[in-house]
């Protein structure tokens, strides 16, 4: 159904006549939350730099409780980069590339690093799954497996905001950007470290910096030091639609990723803009 009434034709719909720049006039329709289309999933993700690049070590336990978790819970496990983009981002960087084309290249070390979870954990049926997969055909994945595989990064390429040389939007915004959009249970941040410190417990001093356990997004856009995870995660988590809270766990410590997924506190927890229905 249309009516003509000036020089645009309109389509019957409650947006029609409304630019929708006009918060008051969208917000009746757009103001609702939306459904959760995923809600059983949870999300995991797992550091590039943190867990990874240490090898054997540190991934055999950690796909040893992710198989463990398999029974329990349906996952999304999402692998972030590390070394080697940091590589790739010395060698563009020198070249002039500019960080649209960094974005991708960074992104196929965090698939690397899914691709190596995937197949340990092939017998237990988990694969790895690209992104417009993720996109489209999760639900049929998670309904023959319990768990599948992707990268953490957002698929930005050329479309990455050009605010600064190094992809701001990496793995931390995409594994949240991704869990917020489905409406998952959770997602939990699989680090090296207990969690979030007033500053890098790791760095000279560091052994004295304080542990938060517990604190919220907008507290955490005041801190002023490094973190262990994107800046770009504070901003997205300000909007957050379901998620009300994410947790930052050390995944070196067996049992602390199990427990977190629980429902456990055991890393820092970090309450985003998102309100309880
Ligand atoms: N405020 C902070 N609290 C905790 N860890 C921090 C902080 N600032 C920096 N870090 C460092 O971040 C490291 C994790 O590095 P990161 O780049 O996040 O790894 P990944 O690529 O695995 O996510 C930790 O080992 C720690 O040394
Ligand atoms: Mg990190």
């Amino acid at each position: 159904m249309s009516e003509h009434t000036n020089s645009i034709k309109h389509v019957a719909s409650p947006l029609a006549r409304q630019t929708l720049l006009d918060g008051t006039l969208t917000r009746p329709v757009a103001g609702r939350r939306p459904v959760r289309i995923l809600p059983w999933l949870q999300v995991v993700k797992i550091g590039g730099r943190s867990i990874m690049d240490r090898g054997a070590d540190a991934i055999l336990p950690i796909v040893d409780e992710l198989r463990k978790l398999l029974p329990e819970h349906r996952l999304l496990i999402l692998t972030g980069a590390g070394i080697r983009a940091r590589h790739l981002y010395g060698v563009g960087l020198d070249l002039g590339l500019p960080v649209g084309s960094l974005a991708p290249l960074a992104a196929s070390e965090a698939g690397q690093n899914g691709h190596i979870l995937a197949s340990l954990l092939a017998p237990e049926g988990v694969s790895y799954v690209e992104h417009p997969t993720v996109a489209n055909q999760l639900a049929i994945h998670l309904t023959a497996a319990r768990a599948v595989v992707g990268s953490a990064f957002p698929p930005y390429h050329h479309h990455e905001f050009p605010s600064s040389r190094i992809p701001t939007h990496r793995a931390d915004t995409g594994a949240f950007l991704l869990a917020d959009a489905l409406g998952a249970a959770g997602l939990t941040i699989v680090e090296d470290v207990d969690g979030v410190y007033a500053a890098d417990p790791n760095a000279p001093g560091g052994e004295k910096a304080q542990f938060f356990r517990e604190m919220g997004a907008a507290e955490l856009a005041n801190h002023k030091g490094t973190l262990p995870f994107d800046r770009a995660l504070i901003e997205v988590m300000a909007t957050a639609r379901h998620l009300e809270h994410v947790q930052i766990v050390n995944g070196l410590v067996p049992g602390r990723l199990t427990a977190a997924l629980r429902g456990e506190h055991v890393g820092t927890i970090i309450h985003t803009g998102a309100r309880s229905a």
